[in-house]
């Protein structure tokens, strides 16, 4: 074994993102095409058994925490077992972080029990509170469940509890004072999330971005804000509401990356390891956990595989490069 996971900049990598599905109940424009995506083959999929052994192995490698995302991860049917083996994995003598990034559909019935199983953080997307637009920009008429969802995870002691909605131009722009005023009112904080080019449609357009200057002219138009130091790895940018306590995030991945202090890895749902968004490599661990020419099946070659992955792992996203191309996955069999 050798120490934390450090990549060849410095960066120490703490936060694995877990993805547990590509499917999802919703169909974002900026994720996913209408007809959905041809899904990942189920034998691909990685079992729970697998995905724990991952985990366990990138605790002892210095992950602190495990993020679990899709697709939508409560479509998972055995989302409450994962919650609760990750949740008993000890890094460095002490238990691991799982938070959940999810659309909040299926919230209202499992939330009792994720939360009993070990789960301690909530992100919840919700771009809109208007039903028809909720309508047109998830191709869904959801937008009840998704605030059933909310007001569990508002009721429940998960905290903090965070809410992101991508801003995009002539869809939600003229409501992100409403949508402020709406998570505060749930105890919880908003963040406005510049759209970056993962749409599995392949139509990003940077015109239609709005970006965080924009965001932030938009929210000075209401509150004071005041920058909050000490930001670590954390794609969001906070500010005080008025002095505070409640505050407000913006993430800004497109016009003020926060790479330079990128501390995550990615798992896909078929068992590739990711070590960014937009990595043109991935590092195939399903011959490792599942026997073959290449492996012994021993725990080290897991490591080895997380290893080179951070090894590998560039200095930042090129969007602004001519020469970027775009992930062939979209967001959905990504992670987020
Ligand atoms: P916290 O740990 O609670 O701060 O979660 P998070 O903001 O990292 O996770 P979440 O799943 O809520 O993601 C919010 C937005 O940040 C999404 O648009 C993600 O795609 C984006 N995001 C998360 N991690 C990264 C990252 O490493 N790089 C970039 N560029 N974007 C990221
Ligand atoms: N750009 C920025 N954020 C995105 N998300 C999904 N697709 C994109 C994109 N193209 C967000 C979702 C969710 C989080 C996991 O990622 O809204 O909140
Ligand atoms: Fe990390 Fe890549 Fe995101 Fe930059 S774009 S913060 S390197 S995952």
């Amino acid at each position: 074994a050798g120490g934390p996971l450090v990549d060849t900049f410095g960066r120490v990598h703490r936060d694995l993102r877990i993805s547990l599905t590509d499917r999802c109940s919703l169909r974002c424009t900026y994720c996913m095409p209408e007809q959905g995506n041809e899904w990942l083959a189920r034998a691909g999929i990685l079992t729970t058994d697998e995905i724990v052994r991952v985990a366990r192995v990138a605790a002892a490698a210095g992950i602190t925490t495990f993020r679990l995302t899709g697709g939508e991860p409560l479509l998972r049917p055995d989302i409450v077992d994962v919650v609760r083996r990750l949740a008993g994995i000890e890094a460095a003598g002490a238990p691991v972080q799982i938070a959940m990034t999810t659309n909040g559909i299926r919230l209202p019935e499992m939330l009792p029990d994720l939360a009993a199983a070990g789960l301690h953080r909530l992100n919840i997307s919700i771009d809109t509170l208007d039903r028809e637009r909720f309508h047109a920009l998830t191709r869904r008429d959801r937008l009840d469940d998704v605030l059933a969802g909310i007001a569990a995870a508002a009721q429940s002691g998960l905290r903090p509890l965070k809410l992101n909605a991508v801003a995009m131009r002539g869809v939600n722009e003229d409501e992100l004072a409403d949508l402020v005023r709406f998570a505060v009112a749930h105890g919880a904080q908003m963040r406005f999330i510049e759209q970056m080019p993962l749409d599995a449609g392949h139509t990003w357009d940077r015109s239609a971005m709005v970006t965080r200057t924009e965001i932030l002219a938009a929210l000075g138009r209401h509150w004071q804000l005041t920058p909050v130091p000490g930001r670590g790895g954390a794609p969001a940018e906070r500010f005080l509401l008025d002095g505070g306590p409640d505050s407000v995030g913006v993430i800004a991945s497109v016009t003020a990356p926060f790479c330079g202090d990128c501390d995550r890895l990615r798992l896909t749902a078929d068992g590739q390891l990711r070590n960014c968004l937009f990595s043109a490599t991935e590092y195939n661990l399903l011959p490792v956990l599942r026997g073959g020419a290449v492996t012994s099946g021993d725990d080290a070659d897991v490591e080895r595989m997380l290893r080179a992955c951070v090894h590998g792992k560039l200095p930042g996203h090129a969007i602004d490069d001519p020469s970027f191309l775009q992930p062939p996955r979209g967001m959905n069999a990504i992670g987020g």
